[in-house]
């Protein structure tokens, strides 16, 4: 990868460590023998001369009300359309269909945090009322219609999935904002999605707290209106129903519990709506290069069967097995494999309440063992998390995995090996998958009845996804060339976001602008989707990712933009200037790092440091929190007047800080030196 000459950014993939290449591991003979995917021909299936009509393979795990007509059109590039002429509804896939074999069969074991209030297990059967109730309410009370947007701030209960399943039902596009997040952040994302109702819950359990959630809506409401979009109705779940447990009052005509409203949609059935595959199931958003959060617009059709086929031949997915997905639904991993992908394959899918290592680092082992869990889900953070805490925890427990996964960020071969050897008892298959928001589902992972796995790579693109990775000039880097470049995806596939809301233009010039061989062209094959990640491929084919390569930081697979943590941190009415940059941490991955000069005048007070943090939390939530606030008496700069973030992060990453000879003040960065 090519420094920017003026160093002005720096990237994760920059400062990436350098591993040595891997040993592979065979999958166990044992889960190979019982997988749905054995048969090596689907690389042939899914390679490009069978692009895009391999699709057609994912596409007949649903069930459509009418079949489509044409799988690609690639008329007007890149907004590709799948499954054009099809009609289906998403909710249906997810539940009506399972009745007939699956009514009695649980779809979500709900896992409270407090170990003492029991596993609540909802059946198919249930999810089908529950959903029709809410869609019933949400279609006569709330006046919500096909296309219309609504927010959701939900914490991770099965409430959640039910109201997004009871959006899909009727065709209301939801918006769900990830509960740790701030009021004024679903604030943002309810001005941008243009909602009129947020449904939110009273409160949650969290690291031991029971979280008045309720006041964020009150804040969100509040900004949300100084934003412009006018919130006519808050929907407020109760986390013990009958009982409202926040400290925030309700706000007379404006707020509803929800659990009084469903009293007059008692056993209501709402037909599910036949919608055309390409309409929006929901918007997700996201962190992007610049300030503003994206939403990414996910489709009915190609989404849907995106993740339902990834689910069953790279997550493995049988209706008989327990899977855990432990991200959560607030993010696209819950999305796509919590709820969407394991509910259509009739999955019993587990949605936990709580923190991993809350009351302490045995507690996943316990929720494993009590529901036969087999297939786990996490991140490389929490694997980190539950490794420093507890490394010899999962040995005391008698849970069985055969298969488990990491997503969100790079995992150390190190990190990888423990999962293996000690999560997994050298029993079951790992796949590391490597895909994005935007993407909808994976997009590297092996496949794992067919694929050695190799310890901190992800693998080859999986079926029916051809990677690649070019130079700064758009050459590409062959297998095995040993450098770092951009990776992209070649082709168009089902899953990939129809756009983002409301803002084609930015999509186009995010993904697309950059390695677009012929604005005219119809042709697929000159419009690689660039994923803003840095990678290497090693001479096998496997894709090795180093990190994002804009000015977006992966802290805990969580992808925050750090000109959103600048912004907040110029808020501190004493700071002059900030610069964010991202510094390796052991557990997280990366967190962080402020850098602030104070305005002239304004003398050093180290209150300021906590100040800058708290405004921080506030603004965009706590899993923001800078790992150090640094107040530095300038910034390094360049002669133009461009703050040096690559010097900042040299600094604090403990590296080489390089040739600073050409800065406007190099003899800062001395002085900042000195204060590490
Ligand atoms: C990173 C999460 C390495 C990457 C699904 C990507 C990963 C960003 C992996 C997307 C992985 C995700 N190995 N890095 N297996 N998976 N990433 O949108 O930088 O929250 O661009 O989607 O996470 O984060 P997002």
């Amino acid at each position: 990868m090519t420094n920017d000459t003026t160093g002005a950014e720096v990237t994760e993939a920059e400062i990436a460590v350098h591993w040595k290449e891997e040993e592979k591991y065979e999958p166990p003979v044992g889960f190979i023998a019982q997988a749905n995917l054995t048969d090596v021909d689907v690389l042939e299936r899914f390679g490009e001369e069978h692009f895009p009509e391999c699709y057609k393979e994912y596409a007949d795990l649903l069930d459509w009300d009418e079949y489509w007509h044409t799988t690609l059109d690639t008329s007007n590039p890149p907004f590709f359309r799948w499954f054009v002429g099809g009609r289906l509804n998403a909710c249906y896939n997810c539940v009506d269909r399972h009745l007939d074999r699956y009514r009695n069969k649980t779809a979500i074991h709900f896992v409270p945090e407090p170990e003492d209030e029991a596993i609540q297990h909802v059946t198919y059967q249930e999810l089908y009322v529950r959903v029709n109730e809410v869609a019933a309410m949400l279609r006569d009370f709330c006046g919500l219609r096909a296309g219309d947007t609504v927010t959701l701030h939900m914490p991770m209960v099965t409430e959640l999935v039910v109201t997004m399943l009871a959006c899909a039902r009727i065709g209301v596009i939801h918006s769900q904002v990830f509960s740790g997040f701030s009021g004024k952040a679903a604030a943002d994302r309810i001005v941008d999605a243009r909602s009129r109702v947020l449904i939110t819950m009273d409160a949650y359990h969290r690291g031991g707290k029971l979280l008045d959630h309720k006041q964020k809506a009150d804040v969100a409401v509040a900004e949300a209106a100084a934003g412009g979009q006018t919130v006519e109705k808050v929907l407020v779940w109760e986390r013990y129903p009958g009982h409202y447990s926040a400290e925030t009052p309700l706000v007379e005509g404006r707020d509803f519990v929800v659990g009084e409203l469903l009293e007059r949609y008692r056993h209501q059935t709402v037909p599910p709506v036949s919608l055309p595959a390409e309409d929006t199931l929901f918007l997700m958003y996201t962190s992007g290069t610049t300030g503003r959060p994206k939403g990414a617009q996910h489709s009915i059709g190609g989404y849907l069967a995106y993740v339902t086929g990834t689910s069953k031949y790279i997550q493995d997915i049988h209706p008989e097995d327990v899977y855990w997905c432990m991200a959560d639904i607030g993010w696209i991993t819950g999305h796509s494999y919590i709820v969407y992908g394991p509910l259509a394959l009739a999955a019993s899918s587990v949605v936990f309440e709580g923190v991993p290592t809350h009351p302490d680092a045995g507690r996943p082992w316990r929720v494993a063992e009590e529901l036969g869990v087999n297939i786990f889900h996490t991140s490389p953070t929490a694997i980190r998390a539950l490794r420093r805490v507890g490394p010899d925890e999962p040995a005391k427990y008698h849970h069985h995995f055969k298969h488990m996964t990491t997503v969100g960020e790079p995992i150390e071969p190190e990190v990888w090996r423990w999962y293996y050897d000690v999560v997994g008892k050298r029993e079951a298959v790992i796949v590391d998958t490597w895909w994005q928001t935007e993407t909808g589902g994976f997009l590297c992972s092996t496949v794992p009845a067919i694929h050695p796995m190799k310890p901190g790579s992800a693998g080859p693109g999986v079926p029916g996804i051809y990677p690649i990775i070019y130079d700064d000039e758009g050459n590409e880097l062959p297998p095995g060339s040993g450098k770092a470049g951009n990776i992209c995806i070649r082709n168009p596939w089902p899953g990939r976001m129809l756009t983002i809301w409301g803002d084609d233009e930015r999509f186009v010039d995010q993904y697309y602008r950059r390695y677009n061989r012929d604005p005219e062209s119809k042709d697929w094959h000159d419009w690689p989707y660039f994923a803003g990640d840095g990678a290497v491929v090693s001479a096998d084919g496997y894709f090795r990712i180093l990190g994002r390569i804009d000015d977006v930081i992966n802290v805990a697979g969580h992808r925050l933009g750090t000109k959103e943590l600048e912004s907040a941190a110029l808020l501190v009415d004493e700071v002059g200037e900030a610069a964010v940059v991202p510094v390796a941490d052991p557990v997280k991955g990366k967190v962080p790092h402020v850098f602030v000069s104070l305005k002239p005048g304004v003398a050093v007070d180290h209150k300021l440091e906590e100040e800058v943090t708290r405004v921080i939390a506030r603004e965009i939530g706590p899993i923001a929190k800078p790992g150090r606030v640094w107040i530095v008496p300038d910034m390094p700069k360049t002669r133009s007047g461009k703050i040096m973030r690559r010097v900042l992060a040299a600094i604090a990453n403990h590296q080489d800080v390089g040739d600073i000879t050409t800065l406007a003040n190099p003899q800062v960065v001395d002085e900042i030196r000195h204060m590490d």
